[in-house]
């Protein structure tokens, strides 16, 4: 298969079926779930239907997109992400943001679940990424470029500064604490050792997570401008007596998600408003 035959036909399954083409792709994070509810009159397409997209596996992850809708702006709300750690390959991951940009969409708006590394970021906490650290150390665009991505793409500002600009505004405009920082990708699934933890911390991390960086780089590649967000849902390994969980993250996740919803639905309105 060449590449980008299976996202040809997951297209054309998708634009028989769409009323109009979504702008932003937004991907659920840990406890976002929810904001699915807000959206009115969506077309919900499971991964499975749709050729190169696998079904989510992991715990608390419902594999769908939904297409309407939000704040007054088309989106492709991405619920259930496919992560590295579940042993899909960086082109299987990357798909559903090349999907999303084939179908016309100019921006992806990814939140996720994180530990907090910096001091000061606690539980709750929502962290504007301002540049991330590939320690997954691999990469979606590995291998033949991709149809409409170029070979090396620039990475300078591979998160949009006038999308932050907005975020920055919105989140002051509501009153919420959007603390910028970088964020570290790592591969998982093991949570880190408080060793590991240090290091991120030496050389520039502020949260640590084990999603988005393949998303960004295939969205950069194909010239999507990216805004990431995300809630801290721990403490990163060695910062707190207690052990880490997944239930810890997936419950943070659950309690934040109002915060974050507004501040999500926020931006869009504002993205509707102004651009
Ligand atoms: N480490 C890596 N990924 C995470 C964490 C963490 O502490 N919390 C949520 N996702």
């Amino acid at each position: 298969m060449t590449p980008g035959s299976s996202l040809e036909a997951a297209r054309g399954v998708l634009e028989a079926r769409l009323p109009r083409p979504p702008r932003v792709h937004l991907v659920l994070g840990s406890g976002l779930g929810k904001i699915a509810e807000q959206m009115e009159e969506s077309v919900a397409v499971s991964f499975g239907e749709l050729p190169g997209l696998p079904a989510a596996t992991v715990a608390g992850h419902a594999g769908r997109f939904l297409f309407g809708e939000l704040a007054g702006v088309d989106v492709m709300v991405q619920s259930g992400r496919l992560h590295l750690y579940e042993g899909w390959d960086e082109a299987t991951v990357a798909a559903p943001v090349r999907l999303a940009r084939a179908l016309g969409a100019e921006i992806l708006l990814v939140t996720n679940a994180a530990g907090g590394i910096r001091s000061g970021l606690e539980p709750g906490s929502l962290v504007l990424i301002r540049d991330h650290l590939n320690f997954q150390l691999r990469s979606p665009l590995v291998g033949p470029v991709f149809p409409g991505e170029v070979r090396f793409p620039d990475m300078t500002e591979a998160y949009d500064p006038h999308l932050r600009e907005l975020a920055s505004r919105v989140a002051g405009e509501q009153g919420v604490v959007l603390t910028p920082g970088v964020y570290a990708g790592v591969l998982g699934p093991s949570f880190e050792t408080p060793a590991e933890i240090d290091f991120l911390a030496r050389i520039g991390a502020d949260v640590v997570g084990m999603s988005t960086v393949p998303e960004v780089l295939a969205a950069r590649a194909g010239g999507m401008r990216c805004l990431g967000i995300s809630l801290v849902t721990n403490l990163a390994a060695g910062l707190s007596p207690e052990k880490l969980s997944h239930r810890e993250v997936m419950e943070t996740g659950d309690r934040s998600a109002a915060v974050l919803q507004r501040l999500v639905l926020g931006i869009l309105a504002a993205l509707e408003g102004r651009e």
